[in-house]
């Protein structure tokens, strides 16, 4: 009747139906009554026939809802994004899309929507409104394989370290110790007492080397960048790793071990939507050449001073009457190499390339330096660190070995002007123990827009923090 509000009423004489999740339907399914929950991803009305794309999170489903089922006035509330929950018959049909659809015999509407939520971000939304609207952006196809790689990611990095005999431990965020440096951290009250947001698990992980051995986490680390780059998030999942009675050798060797083993096996497992996101028709994983170039910082500096057409520094000063002028000059040793020049240089490298040694000057007190520079002023001793910089990205993992000893230790912390109150534990590591050891952060984000192509940092985050915005 056109005037009744009310859904259609289930036909009793029919089998009844078993709920399913959409990826769980197969070709056997061939005529079998089900039962599916979700939301309507699109609705197209095509001569008194509804088609509802069914959208439940394990995949997408096309519902077919015939005249008799529309004849209702609850009809016209099926707009785009309404929840519903729709039993029927499973038709494997090669025309559908996927190869199955759903003649539907009975749909109820679950929650409502006002079909307008699809005009709120679109392809041409500017990044403001999207990042607004994040949470709905998250509904559509490419922001829901981002999020499933995502946790594929994860999973892919546990499996890798359990694999490799590794532990995970949790290590507090909540901190009232510096790793990376003053500039960058997230100052709070901590019950009257001042503490910080962690920039890194690092420590603590070094702490539980003579409990497990070898110890990893995945946890969030926060930075107070002010830098607006398409790399740089304020908060940021860290994947941080510390191995005892290494050397700097092998520590290379086990961060590209677990590069290469956690690309092959998402590639081998979840190809299929790497490849859908990197959008360039492949049917393969692109291959990753091993072994990783290693090219010392010095070196790196050479290289990009040489040639026809070097990679210079670009050097802003502002003038006395107010101008500002712009200059581009060779790279000095001692130079950080930024960010857009590293990219260029492993643009022209062509493959994941480890950027090795910093000289101590330019990196965290907690570096351990060549031996072979003993003899140089401290600050221009070489560390044993590196950098793993990955096409299209740049650096994507930081480490190095730590210093050893106590004396060493307790003298770099005077030198910083950190407490060695504050730090005791950390320094007891050294008292009790002291052992050869190194590891490395690795940021998720930075791999997984290597790994399927992604430009921005932002789109591979759930909801991105970034100066200026800490919702939704
Ligand atoms: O090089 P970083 O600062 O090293 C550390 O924090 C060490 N304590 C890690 C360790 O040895 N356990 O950071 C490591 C990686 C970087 O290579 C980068 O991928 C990521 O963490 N990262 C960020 N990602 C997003 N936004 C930021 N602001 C980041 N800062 C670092």
């Amino acid at each position: 009747v056109e005037s009744d509000y009310s859904v259609p009423v289930p036909d009793p004489s029919l089998p009844t139906p078993t709920a399913v999740k959409i990826r769980e339907i197969t070709a056997e399914d061939d005529g079998k009554r089900v039962e599916v929950n979700g939301w309507a991803h699109r609705i197209r009305n095509n001569g008194g026939l509804i088609f509802v794309t069914l959208r439940d999170g394990s995949g997408y489903l096309q519902c077919v809802l015939t005249k008799k089922l529309i004849k209702c006035l609850k009809a016209k509330q099926l707009l785009a994004e309404c929840s519903l929950k729709i039993m029927g018959t499973i038709k494997i049909d090669e025309r559908a899309p996927g190869g199955r659809e759903l003649k539907a015999d009975y749909w109820q509407l679950l929650g409502g929507s006002d079909g307008e939520v699809k005009a709120k971000v679109t392809f041409e939304s500017n990044p403001d409104v999207l990042l607004t609207n994040r949470h709905l952006v998250h509904r559509g196809t490419n922001a829901s394989n981002i999020l499933r790689i995502r946790s594929h990611t994860m999973k892919a990095f546990r499996d890798h370290f359990d694999s490799r005999n590794v532990f995970e431990i949790t290590p507090p965020t909540l901190v009232q110790t510096m790793v990376e440096g003053g500039s960058t951290l997230f100052a709070l009250d901590y019950f009257g007492q001042p503490a910080y947001l962690t920039q890194s698990s690092q420590l603590y992980l070094e702490t539980i080397c003579p409990s497990l051995g070898d110890v990893y986490c995945i946890m969030p680390s926060y930075r107070a960048e002010r830098s607006h780059t398409r790399r740089h998030l304020a908060e940021f999942t860290h994947v941080e790793v510390e191995y005892s009675f290494i050397s700097f050798d092998d520590l290379l060797n086990r961060i590209e071990d677990m590069v290469c083993s956690v690309y092959d096996g998402l590639w081998e497992r979840h190809g299929d939507i790497i490849a859908e996101l990197r959008g360039k028709g492949e049917t393969e994983a692109p291959k990753l050449e091993r072994p990783f170039m290693r090219l010392e910082y010095m070196d790196a500096i050479k290289m990009c001073n040489e040639g026809p057409n070097p990679i210079l520094k670009k050097v802003t000063r502002t003038n006395e009457d107010g101008s500002v002028e712009t200059e581009f000059v060779p790279f000095e040793v001692g130079d950080d190499i930024p960010e857009a020049a590293e990219r260029e240089l492993v643009e022209r490298i062509g493959r994941p390339v480890f950027m090795t040694k910093f000289l101590a000057k330019m990196k965290a007190f907690y570096m351990e330096r060549d031996a072979q520079d003993a003899s140089l002023p401290e600050p221009d001793q070489r560390t044993l660190s590196a950098d793993l910089l990955l096409p299209g990205v740049g650096e994507v993992v930081g480490g190095s070995m730590r210093i050893p000893d106590l004396e060493t230790i307790t003298r770099k912390f005077k030198e910083e002007g950190l407490s060695l109150d504050d730090y005791y534990w950390y320094i007891d590591l050294r008292k009790y123990g002291g052992f050869p050891h190194g590891g490395f952060g690795l940021g998720l984000g930075r791999f997984i827009c290597w790994l399927c192509g992604i430009d921005h940092i932002r789109d591979v985050t759930l909801y991105p923090r970034i100066e200026g915005r800490c919702k939704p």
